[in-house]
């Protein structure tokens, strides 16, 4: 028999929201009149907006005519949405349509980047984070086993509690990549643009490189947060940054977003020369890609409408509500709660040191809601407790009347 990727040995037994969908499914088997309401995995629940549908069904009918048919496209991506990225996202950033790379979502983008780092590249990641980050590199054997701790040896983890209002410092070490999502998922906490801008200098410094996760941007709210690291001076030259439909325009299903990846910022090659990541991201696209489909690249453009920007923000507006009344909920039960506010999740710090799988237990079988354990994000979020604000409306509401009643 063929010897297997020996680090997939490594990872923990099973993805995040596939256990907490294994247990989901265990209760509804015992339970089968429940009344669940899902706050777990951030899916959204509205419909995708008028706007998009058109265009969707205009790209369909254009494939049942030889004249208007689209077989492979690039890619990188169509030029109409790359253009279109790069004019209404990025304007005066110094952004430009060839650093935009057209994808089926950031999940596949930002768990694929590291592969044009070599195997030994010191990557610094927060803690908690999106599992997907430190997933991504177990497989590719770079973080060793997981330690008693539940750390990693060979990662670098910046923790972000409530200790320090989530806010990660500085690695003390030299590190070759650092992740970093803002608003972040699952904190639901912003960086300033001050902060980030120490994350840049950083970069700069050390020669690092920042992967920056912008999955949830269009759900800033306050004034001095930055929607793009691209907003601070120098980070072209050291930063790469994931973008999604999924939650800004409800894209989970349809699938779709970008990397950005300018020409500036760059690694070294094994004969010492400096290499840009986007050739080699190019490179790499080009060879294992054929593209993201034209009929969903034709919806990800009529986002950028008129009419699609005003009904995607009726809809972000929804789920920001959703996210305030479950915030309010926590706060009216006495709990310190993060999040919520500029970011569609809300976290919740549980009271008297309780574990955040036997909140998550206590949650599901007393009030039937789902929400996803801290420690499902890392070591240091346990103790703590994501709810998320993609729900219905109508079960949000009921969510949170059954959270007002429960008994901690
Ligand atoms: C989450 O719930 O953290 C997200 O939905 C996961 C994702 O975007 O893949």
């Amino acid at each position: 028999m063929a010897t297997v990727n020996p680090f997939y040995a490594n990872l923990p037994g099973n993805y995040l929201f596939a256990e907490i969908a294994r247990r989901v499914k265990e209760y509804t088997v015992g339970h089968p009149d429940n009344k669940l309401i899902r706050l777990g995995i951030g899916d959204v629940t509205q419909p995708l907006v008028p706007a998009v549908i058109a265009a969707l069904e205009k790209a369909v009918r254009e494939q049942a005519d030889a004249a208007t048919f689209m077989g492979y496209g690039p890619e990188q991506g169509y030029a109409f949405l790359r253009e279109t990225v790069a004019s209404a996202c990025y304007a005066g950033l110094g952004i430009g349509a060839d650093d935009i790379f057209i994808s089926d979502g950031a999940k596949c983008d930002i768990g694929n980047f590291q592969e044009l780092f070599a195997a030994d590249a010191r990557v610094a990641i927060t803690d908690p984070v999106y599992p997907v980050y430190a997933d991504s590199n177990v497989m590719a054997g770079r973080t060793g086993a997981l330690g008693d701790d539940g750390r990693f040896r060979g990662l670098v983890y910046l923790p972000c509690t409530a200790a320090n209002g989530f806010v990660p410092e500085l690695p003390k070490e030299r590190v070759d990549i650092i992740y970093l999502c803002y608003p972040n998922n699952p904190t639901g906490t912003v960086l300033t643009k001050a902060q980030l801008a120490e994350w840049v200098k950083y970069a700069r410094e050390n020669d690092s490189v920042i992967f920056f996760d912008a999955a949830y941007e269009a759900f800033i709210t306050s004034a001095d947060v930055p929607h793009s690291i691209y907003e601070i001076d120098g980070a072209r030259d050291v930063a790469v940054e994931f973008r999604s439909y999924s939650k800004s325009a409800g894209f989970t299903g349809l699938r779709c977003g970008y990397a950005v990846v300018p020409p500036g910022v760059a690694g070294v090659g094994p004969d010492g020369k400096r290499v840009a990541l986007r050739d080699m991201w190019n490179r790499r696209q080009t060879t294992k890609y054929n593209g993201c489909p034209y009929i969903v690249q034709r919806a990800a453009e009529a986002v950028h409408t008129a009419e699609g920007r005003k009904q995607c923000q009726a809809v972000i507006d929804i789920y920001l509500k959703n996210a305030a009344l479950i915030r309010e909920a926590f706060l009216g039960l006495g709990l310190t709660v993060a999040g919520g506010v500029d970011a569609p999740y809300v976290w919740v710090t549980l009271p008297g040191g309780m574990d955040s799988w036997s909140f998550f237990d206590a949650l599901l079988n007393r009030a039937e809601i789902v929400g996803t354990p801290g420690a499902g994000f890392g070591p240091s979020g346990e103790g703590y407790f994501r709810l998320t604000g993609f729900g219905n409306p109508a079960q949000t509401v009921e969510a949170v009347d059954r959270l007002k009643k429960f008994q901690m």
